[in-house]
């Protein structure tokens, strides 16, 4: 990875900071301990990186800031809803996230639920509002509903929640390779690839061959993702993830990792990095941050 994609990254994730944090409610705007708790969950932590594949695909056809701002928001407040749930008793039951306590042992279930609700619907209203830049212009009109739809899909029943539930149904089962590889695809890919090609739809139309092209990148980072996610789970530590280590084989989950072993869900992982590279040969020059990107997410640390 070189030293300017390292610059480009830390002054994007710097932006994108300060933009997340415009597009949230206040702390003391009524109800203070819901918004605070919204704060608490989407500020201050997390990698970033389906903002940052926004903002690098956005980049693929010049997509104006402002849009890319909102929809990097959106993304990322409908992530960060997804952690908080997925982290209640109800679900994955954990205590620590992002390397401070999860949302329902800060506060309290109840208020971790609704801040999931409220981040969803905080998401849709920060991408469906106006922004005064290309306001007029009916082509962003319907780039910009596209993009709601885009969203909507990936993260409901057939997308990351969709995900969830195969997730949640398939504890102790062994599942074979496909169904592992189509839960994932949902529960973690299905929010990556709408990060692409809403980054990429911000810019214009696409077309259906660029449409492929960034679909196949996206499949093969989205898969990837999870893979990474699962060996990390066995290998890392939780003070370095920020996250309890161990918790997949701990709850009897499948994963790649107790599917494939370690060694071959390592070399999947780069196998599908190769894939997503090729993927974006016909971006040329324009794609090299998602061509790192791809990098960055099979060879993460946390
Ligand atoms: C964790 O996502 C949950 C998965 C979808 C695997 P990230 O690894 O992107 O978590 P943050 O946002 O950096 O905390
Ligand atoms: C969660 O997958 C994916 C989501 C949709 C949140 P995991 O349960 O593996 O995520 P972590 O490991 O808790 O971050
Ligand atoms: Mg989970
Ligand atoms: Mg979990
Ligand atoms: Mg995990």
């Amino acid at each position: 990875m070189s030293d300017s994609f390292r610059d480009w990254m830390k002054a994007t994730q710097a932006n994108f900071e300060l933009s997340l944090a415009g597009f949230l409610p206040a702390g003391d705007v009524v109800p203070e301990r819901l918004h605070q708790a919204m704060r608490y969950a989407a500020l201050d932590g997390g990698k970033r990186v389906r903002p940052l594949l926004v903002y690098a695909a956005g980049r693929l056809f010049d997509a104006p800031a402002a849009l890319l701002a909102r929809a990097a928001t959106a993304l990322e407040m409908i992530h960060a809803y997804s952690l908080v749930h997925d982290d209640m008793p109800c679900m994955d039951d954990d205590a620590l996230r992002r390397g401070k306590p999860t949302v329902h042992v800060q506060y309290d279930e109840a208020t971790a639920l609704l801040v999931g609700d409220a981040l969803q619907a905080q998401a849709f209203l920060v991408l469906s509002q106006a922004d005064g830049e290309g306001d007029g212009d009916a082509g962003q009109a319907s780039r910009k509903l596209a993009m709601v739809r885009l969203l909507a899909q990936a993260a409901g029943s057939v997308g990351m929640c969709g995900g969830q539930a195969i997730d949640l149904a398939s504890v102790g089962l062994a599942l074979t390779q496909a169904q592992l590889e189509q839960m994932h695809r949902l529960k973690t890919g299905a929010l990556l690839r709408a990060s692409v090609l809403m980054g990429a739809m911000g810019g214009k139309t696409l077309t259906t061959v660029e449409t492929e092209a960034l679909d196949s990148y996206a499949a093969a980072i989205g898969l990837a993702f999870q893979v990474v996610d699962d060996v990390l789970d066995a290998t890392a530590d939780s003070a370095t993830l920020g996250k309890t280590a161990g918790k997949d084989a701990a709850d009897n989950k499948p994963t790649y990792v107790s599917i494939l072993g370690l060694e071959a869900s390592r070399l999947l992982a780069e196998k599908l990095c190769s894939d997503a590279h090729a993927a974006l040969l016909p971006f040329g020059e324009k794609a090299q941050q998602l061509h790192d990107l791809a990098d960055l997410i099979v060879q993460r640390k946390a």
